[in-house]
């Protein structure tokens, strides 16, 4: 009997598009993939959108500071984060951006039918304005004193020292994050969303009864402190849509960000032709609609988006699930310490796929704070993946390849044990549907300590030397492999690399159901290797990498080594001589690795007005990704050089011999581009 095909559609929260993606994250990204993995393995239809939230304050701002158009900055991370998902298999059906014809369009409509049901409302307020950079300033573009306790340099919105909450106009001493001017109060009138009219509408959806609860009890404090109306408009400057009745206003980021839900579903729907843009997201429609999400964002997702959809006549979700934040170590993931790891640090060191069975084994369909403890996820990673499941398999596929010609035995004893690893499948289906992938885990980890224990029992190393007992053997190894293929099937939406590799070693195709058979006078591959074990050398070299770069030591080390030995210094020059040189701090505007180049990392180089392509001899030393973002210093008049991947203008300085030891400059903080080193 087969159920039938169900329509999903799954998005997971849109990353901004003004950093790359770190294992924070990937927790979301990866909870939802295995989700979707599992429906698509049981034959349902089911759809994974994406893109990149592309709009809003910090991501104009950030493309002015690298001196480039913000519509060159998110192509550019665009394309990075969806190099970064697809190392780590993250599967999207589509990967768009909110900075998108078919998002600007969806988002109009939704304004205009809101605006036409009245929902929309306008209201002058004040606000704090950068008179030098002529824009109003948004709460984490203020700073300066706590009104509570006084502590210096906090933020417009809270204080990091006490946690008080206030307006940015109540901080003593304001300064523009932007350009450091004194904020200025002025006037401007703004777009409201009127919320409160969906009060009723919203309890509802909390009473539904599918909420997680956590989500239902934080909805049931927001209807008690009451529901505001919402602002969503700003003014210019602003990188974002133009609102279309109100020319020089635009429509706030988080209006048109989980819009990109629908728009990359429509750009999807359209290139494809794989699905019927309407039926999922007409106000009737039978789909199924579900967003996973962080813990920060709940506040927009289960309150503004339902309500919003219903007052522009959409569909609105099944249902939000929020997971929560990733700590490292213990504690908040720590740039000094080593424990912000981007993802790309992470790739250029470990298998995606230890991280993607290290997140499943530890996620629930809770809220909970979620830890990275890295000595446990080497330890849980080998002893799981490697010492139990993909042991089972070299426990006894040599047998089966150099005793019996690859091919499993016809007979199959030990039934019992065959028909409970199968029978699991139902209650592991119901712990994936449900998100309790930490509980599939743990089910299939305790089945494949019963193969451990089964074969451990029945020693075939030690029957082999008897050979009568040969087809024993055989038909032991036999149920073994049979028992791993049933195992590695349960996990295919965790480990999906792996499962293919067993595929093809077991010659055997693998769906949800192939688990309701076995494997019986079938040939096999040759086995090798599946999965290597983590070594924590290689986890902590990742830490050491994901290190800012250090501080300079406060009082001068004494030195004694060969370097003036092996390279004493040059002929004395005069100050005429060196004057020639115009040397100067660079901000690394962009870093990154060059095709068919072994050696060479391609930098932008922004000198505060003016940018440079130079290529650096320092792949072997350092990761690009971590120094973008960094001042550095290079020769700014050296006559351009045309190499092989371009022209190359400049040179940046670095120390040390060659290989990972390369050290380039870095001024002290506080340096700006283009001051000139002298
Ligand atoms: N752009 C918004 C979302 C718009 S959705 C219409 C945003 N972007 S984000 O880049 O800050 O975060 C993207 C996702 O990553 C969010 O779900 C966020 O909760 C999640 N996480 C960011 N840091 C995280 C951790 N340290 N741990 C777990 N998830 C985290 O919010
Ligand atoms: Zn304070």
């Amino acid at each position: 009997m087969t159920q039938a095909t169900r329509k999903i559609l799954v998005t997971n929260a849109l990353p901004y598009a003004n950093g790359p993606i770190h294992l924070g994250h990937m927790l979301g990204y990866i909870q939802a993939d295995i989700w979707v993995r599992f429906q698509k393995f049981r034959g349902n239809e089911c759809h994974y959108m994406c893109a990149d939230d592309a709009h809003g304050t910090p991501i104009m701002l950030k493309a002015q500071q690298l001196g480039i158009a913000p519509e060159d900055m998110i192509a550019e991370m665009n394309a990075a984060h969806q190099r970064d998902f697809g190392d780590f298999h993250v599967a999207f059906d589509h990967y768009y951006s909110t900075h998108s014809p078919e998002n600007r369009e969806l988002a109009e409509t939704i304004y205009r039918r809101l605006r036409d049901n009245d929902h929309i409302k306008t209201r002058v307020i004040e606000q704090l304005y950068d008179p030098q950079q002529e824009m109003f300033l948004p709460d984490r573009f203020v700073k300066g004193e706590c009104p509570s306790c006084g502590a210096a340099d906090q933020y417009g919105d809270n204080c990091d020292v006490c946690g008080a909450t206030y307006a940015p106009t109540e901080l003593k001493n304001p300064k523009s994050v932007v350009s450091g001017a004194e904020p200025e109060l002025r006037q401007s009138e703004h777009y409201f969303f009127d919320l409160p009219a969906f009060n009723d509408m919203l309890k509802a959806w909390t009473r539904s009864g599918s909420l997680q609860e956590e989500m239902a009890n934080k909805l049931n404090e927001w209807f008690e402190q009451g529901l505001q109306q919402w602002d969503i408009s700003r003014d210019a400057p602003y990188f974002g849509f133009e609102i279309p009745d109100a020319p020089g206003k635009y429509f706030y980021v988080w209006l048109d960000a989980p819009i990109g839900y629908m728009s990359s579903f429509k750009h999807y729907c359209d290139q494809t032709g794989n699905a019927n843009w309407d039926e999922y997201w007409q106000a009737d429609s039978e789909t199924e609609l579900y967003h996973f999400i962080g813990k920060d964002i709940i506040y927009f997702h289960s309150l503004f988006w339902p309500a919003m959809l219903k007052g522009a006549n959409f569909r609105q979700p099944n249902n939000v699930w929020a997971h929560g934040f990733i700590t490292v170590n213990g504690t908040k993931m720590s740039k000094s310490k080593g424990t912000f790891i981007m993802a790309r640090t992470y790739l250029e060191h470990l298998d995606p796929e230890y991280l993607r069975y290290y997140f499943a084994a530890k996620l629930t369909s809770r809220i909970d704070d979620l830890d990275l403890n890295l000595t446990d996820f080497a330890q849980r990673v080998n002893s799981d993946l490697v010492g139990k499941v993909v042991n089972i398999a070299s426990r006894c596929a040599s047998f089966i390849t150099k005793k019996f010609d690859g091919k499993l035995s016809a007979n199959l004893p030990e039934q019992e044990l065959l028909a409970d690893f199968q029978n699991a499948a139902a209650g592991l289906a119901e712990a994936y549907e449900k998100r309790e992938f930490s509980k599939a885990m743990r089910d299939i980890m305790a089945l494949a300590d019963r193969a451990n224990q089964y074969i451990a029992d029945k020693e075939p190393w030690q029957l082999i030397k008897d050979p009568e007992k040969a087809d024993e053997v055989h038909e032991i190894c036999s149920v073994g492999i049979n028992l791993f293929r049933l195992l590695m099937i349960y996990l295919t939406p965790v480990v999906p690399e792996l499962a293919k590799r067993v595929q093809s070693f077991l010659n055997n195709e693998f769906t949800w159901d192939s688990h309701k058979q076995l494997l019986t006078d079938h040939q096999v591959n040759k086995f090798s290797a599946l999965l290597k074990r983590v070594e924590m050398d290689t986890v902590n070299a990742m830490i050491e990498d994901s290190k800012e770069a250090q501080q300079q030591p406060a009082t001068a080390v004494t030195t004694s080594n060969e370097e003036l030995a092996n390279d004493p210094i040059s002929e004395t020059i005069q100050f005429e001589d060196f004057a020639k040189l115009d040397l100067r701090v660079a901000l690394i505007a962009n870093a990154e690795h060059v095709e068919g180049a072994d050696k060479l990392l391609k930098l932008t180089l922004d000198l505060g007005g003016e940018t440079r392509q130079v290529f650096a001899g320092i792949k072997s030393a350092y990761d690009p990704a971590t120094l973008i973002g960094q001042h550095t210093v290079m020769v700014a008049n050296l006559a351009p050089r045309k190499m092989r991947f371009g022209l190359s203008e400049g040179m940046v300085l670095a120390a040390g011999p060659g290989g990972s030891e390369l050290y380039i400059m870095n001024p002290h903080a506080g340096a700006k581009p283009g001051m000139r080193v002298k």
